[in-house]
């Protein structure tokens, strides 16, 4: 088989400033060891997030420079509803600044104090607002979705029957909503099975429970649904989004990732009365109905974006690039969490650095030697971004995530290499000590330090 090339030239560049080792050492001191308080033009390869990093086309581009601002029924909104009606098919649509926005109103809207909502895996955001609304926000993932090496075609599908086992626990009436997250983020980004929505619908039809979806990266859902699960392969990506969308009751977006922009989301319900509450609080805290937290031109961007992330040359393309720098890292063994995701890749940060305990922050020292190496950012989720006080978090996890079409094949060619060159002197990573820390989210500005000695490991 030929290269899977990047569907698209590059007609736009932005410099990438090149440092050296010694200039990254002081960089990282400097931003007390926590990679998320670097200059961006510190970094030389930007792998925090998929989330409005991307870059848009030039039919995206052309789209914003008809962006009609006006403030209420402007043509931007009527292209934006109209796109997304056509994908989703949901009734009601409601636009806002981002993804936890949508969150935000839903939570507001239906969550009570004392409520359960289960989910595959909340995102953290997600519950986040559930729990500040007062509910109990549960993860329902399979077991083969919790292993982290298993390899298996939909790990982020819901256990059908805890989620039974759940709703005769807590009661009906208890549980206003539940959500499924396509694909799955804090599970590694695995995709779940159209079989598994239909089969999550099907139970809460049953106990008349409507369904949420979290649609951030839906297209990759689709992707993975047609290349993997029997009997779609014939499908569009659009026709298998369709079919997602058509057993939610709603759902939440981040159009900052499969809505192919910098920054966006939307709302969407078929129930009336909800929107109705939607509607209000729309108003309320993001802007009128017709632009919610967006420009004109923003709206546009989506409108445009949505379909091509559902095109099958760019999927074929992005899965290709998440699975190249899988299967490199696999090869020189490195730990990393299987199948690939849609979106990044997960190393095991703890089975990387076995000498160090949770404690010494095993994920901290992997994303700060990747950085010192080669001015690559990642991100820590282990526990310093997940553990309470001094409990560790269940695994330690570093995500390289994956831009949408800004770095081309040499770029993760060169993030093989450093990880090779950091793999290879792995023995001499140490632990960090958490110098400075805020009450809440602490992972984003904490102060660290490299610590002198390593905790003692306990031997098995
Ligand atoms: N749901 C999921 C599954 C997400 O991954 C995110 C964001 C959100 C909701 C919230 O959307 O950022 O637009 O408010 N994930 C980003 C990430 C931040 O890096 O994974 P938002």
């Amino acid at each position: 088989m030929k290269t899977i090339i990047e569907p698209f030239r590059i007609k736009m560049t932005e410099p990438i400033k090149m440092t050296t080792r010694d200039e990254r050492v002081r960089l990282l001191d400097e931003a007390k060891h926590n990679v998320f308080l670097l200059k961006s033009e510190s970094v030389m390869i930007d792998l925090l997030t998929d989330s409005g990093t991307g870059a848009m086309s030039s039919e995206q581009w052309s789209a914003m420079m008809r962006g009609d601002e006006s403030y209420a029924g402007s043509p931007s909104w009527l292209r934006f509803e109209a796109s997304v009606k056509n994908i989703t098919g949901f009734k009601h649509i409601f636009p806002t600044h981002q993804g936890r926005a949508a969150e935000h109103i839903l939570a507001r809207a239906l969550v009570k104090p004392g409520v359960l909502i289960p989910n595959n895996s909340h995102f953290d955001t997600t519950r986040a607002n559930m729990e500040v609304a007062g509910a109990e926000a549960r993860n329902l993932l399979t077991d083969e979705g919790m292993d982290l090496a298993l390899n298996h075609p939909f790990k982020g599908n819901m256990d059908i029957a805890r989620l039974e086992a759940t709703i005769k626990e807590v009661g009906v009436e208890r549980i206003p909503f539940a959500m499924i997250t396509v694909t799955n983020n804090a599970g590694g980004g695995q995709p779940v099975s159209l079989e598994n929505i239909k089969a999550t619908k099907a139970l809460l039809k049953k106990y008349n429970i409507p369904l949420i979806m979290d649609a951030c990266r839906f297209a990759e859902n689709a992707y993975f649904i047609q290349q993997r699960e029997a009997g779609q392969k014939h499908r569009s990506l659009m026709d298998i989004a369709r079919e997602m969308f058509s057993y939610a009751d709603g759902c939440t977006m981040s159009a900052k990732k499969d809505g192919m922009v910098n920054i966006g989301g939307f709302l969407c319900c078929n129930n009336d009365d909800w929107a109705e509450q939607f509607r209000s609080l729309l108003i309320l805290t993001e802007g009128f109905p017709t632009y919610g937290g967006l420009a004109g031109r923003d709206l546009e961007a989506i409108a445009v974006g949505l379909n091509e992330a559902l095109d099958d040359d760019y999927q074929a393309y992005r899965n290709a690039t998440v699975r190249y720098m899988a299967q490199k890292l696999d090869a020189m063994g490195v730990p990393i969490v299987k199948p690939a995701g849609g979106h990044a890749v997960f190393v095991d940060a703890a089975k990387f650095l076995p000498h160090l305990s949770p404690a010494d922050l095993p994920g901290i020292g992997l994303v700060n030697a990747l950085y010192i190496e080669g001015g690559i950012r990642s991100v820590e989720l282990g526990s310093l971004m997940f553990g309470k006080g001094d409990a560790p978090a269940p695994h330690e996890l570093v995500r390289l995530a994956f831009p949408r079409r800004v770095y081309t094949q040499s770029h993760f060619d060169y993030v093989v290499e450093v990880m090779q060159e950091v793999y290879a002197k792995r023995h001499e990573i140490g632990a960090h000590r958490i110098e400075k820390q805020a009450k809440f989210l602490r992972h984003f500005t904490a102060e660290l330090s490299p610590a002198k000695s390593i905790t003692a490991k306990a031997v098995a």
